[in-house]
């Protein structure tokens, strides 16, 4: 079958150059964001449309057009004048083996088509065992990036409130939970902030059932050992002690370190309590004071519960819950602790090759924020730089991009961006990421809920897709305000005729 035509290179101001073709529309449509292709001297080029105008040389003298007036397009065939004027910009060209940069323009007068959708995989390096995310906008293609692009150099989901980022998790989720041994599967670890993906952990006959795959902890009953905790971590955490307390409180853990190792075994709070009653009164009260904050976190334990060899398993999407958690504090500690030990554990090859997704990223990885709030940022930030060695990636959602760390965003080599409308926002992305220049930042505004942008390691360029649907049963957070206004009316009811039965 032979290809329709879908336009012809025209002669402008500013190309056909390598970096910029334009052409007028002659059959079908063009739209913003889709592929197109033209073969020349240097073999196939493939070109992304990111600007379309309609022009007509009947109106454009304004002054003719208010003296004619309506009459125009009685009199004259002002419509077949219509030109649509597509501006597409070269993103590399096919030659018999290699894709090569554009660096030599196309003649005016060049046949432009529809790029043929073997050539879109191929151009993007889209792989047949890769995740399915989705479907490519105008184009019958899966956007399927392969897993190692995807996520080794890590993947930052970046959109507004509300504009479907848990959605595209989700998908994602589902992908690598679907993937089989021989495909290669990883230990995936949720810092769930507000229980958005708990509903992977529950059995379901109605929706794919990933429960046999997920385990979900809630971090109200997470235990850190004591012994365990790095001493740096322990040290931002209790900002409010003064340097002799802290040095007293180390010197203590130190010792009974040192006789856990002799063979004492682990110790807790009350064992160091024991310890502190021995120093003198003032400094004994202060500490004590220090360990009653302590405890009350209801945190701390001889070990670990869970282990980090019982979150990280092939296959396995472990679910951290932090939404009933009401102290800041000990989410970041949480957070800090085990990305801490999981980056290790991985670096001494104790745990499979992982993926840390961290939801609301800019509350961990701040751009500033005083050190004893932000526990997690600078392990966050080493596994951003060094985790690609060792197979340990970082999935980084967050709404605030402006507020996420720079450093790390930049060491995200992929991002996902649905839609954001926060000029702060587009910018700071704009800064950290090459892909994105002020076309593209205007049609991220303009995306709607479950569209996204795909760019950086992961494709060869920037490509707008549409989010699949999911498979998995919804979070149970999509509640509307209706259903959840009409769910409190009627447990109120039900209230209210029981205490009427009581009475
Ligand atoms: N691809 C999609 N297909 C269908 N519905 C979608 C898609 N993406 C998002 N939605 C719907 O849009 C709503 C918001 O999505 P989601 O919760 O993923 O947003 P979010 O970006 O995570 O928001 P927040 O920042 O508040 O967490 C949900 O009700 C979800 O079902
Ligand atoms: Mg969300």
């Amino acid at each position: 079958m032979t290809k329709e035509v879908l336009g012809t290179v025209v002669s402008t101001i500013e190309g056909p150059s390598p970096s910029r073709v334009d052409f007028v529309v002659n059959k079908g449509k063009a739209h913003k964001g889709m592929f197109v292709e033209l073969s020349y001297s240097e073999g196939t080029m493939i070109a992304m449309v990111d600007e379309l105008i309609k022009t007509n040389r009947y109106f454009e003298r304004p002054d003719s057009v208010k003296t004619i007036g309506e009459e125009l397009e009685k009199n004259f065939p002002a419509a077949d004048w219509e030109f649509l004027i597509a501006k597409a910009k070269p993103l590399g060209v096919f030659t018999d083996k290699l894709i090569q940069r554009s660096t030599f323009p196309p003649s005016p007068g060049a046949k432009v088509y529809v790029a043929d959708d073997e050539h879109i995989k191929k151009f993007l390096k889209l792989d047949e065992n890769g995740m399915n995310l989705g479907q490519i906008q105008f184009h019958d293609v899966l956007m399927k990036p392969n897993l190692s692009k995807l996520l080794q150099k890590h993947l930052a989901i970046l959109a507004m409130s509300g504009a479907g980022k848990s959605y595209c998790v989700s998908v994602l989720l589902e992908e690598l939970l679907s993937r089989t041994d021989e495909q290669g599967q990883i230990a995936v670890i949720a810092f769930d902030t507000h229980g958005e993906y708990t509903c992977f952990g529950e059995p379901t006959k109605t929706h794919t059932d990933f429960s046999s795959k997920t385990r979900v902890i809630d971090a109200r009953n997470i235990k850190l050992s004591l012994a365990k905790i790095p001493r740096y971590l322990l040290d931002k955490f209790l900002s409010n002690l003064t340097p002799v307390q802290k040095r007293e409180l180390f010197r203590i853990i130190s010792k009974l370190s040192q006789e856990m190792k002799s063979g004492v075994g682990p110790f807790n709070i009350n064992a160091i309590r024991s310890e502190v009653k021995e120093l003198e009164p003032k400094l004994a009260t202060a500490l004590n004071f220090a360990l009653d904050d302590l405890e009350r976190l209801n945190l701390f334990g001889k070990i670990d519960d869970p282990s980090v060899l019982e979150i990280a398993k092939p296959g396995q999407l472990t679910v951290i819950d932090l939404n009933g958690l009401i102290s800041q504090k000990k989410k970041q500690l949480i957070v800090a602790y085990f990305s801490e030990k999981l980056f290790n554990a991985r670096r001494q090859m104790r745990v499979p090759p992982f993926a840390l997704l961290v939801e609301e990223a800019h509350n961990f990885i701040p751009e500033s924020t005083a050190a004893e709030h932000a526990l997690a940022k600078s392990t966050l930030r080493t596994i951003a730089r060094e985790g690609r060695k060792f197979c340990a990636s970082l999935i980084l959602i967050s709404q605030r991009p402006k507020r996420l760390d720079v450093t790390t965003l930049a060491n995200c080599n992929t991002n996902i961006i649905l839609r954001i409308t926060n000029p702060n926002d587009l910018d700071h992305i704009k800064q950290s990421s090459e892909g994105v220049d002020s076309n593209s930042s205007s049609m991220i505004s303009s995306l709607r809920v479950g569209e996204a942008m795909i760019m950086g390691e992961a494709v060869s360029a920037p490509t707008f897709f549409k989010v699949r649907e999911r498979t998995s049963a919804p979070s149970k957070h999509e509640t509307t305000l209706e259903e959840s206004a009409k769910k409190f009316a009627s447990n109120k009811e039900k209230q209210d005729d029981e205490i009427a039965a009581f009475l």
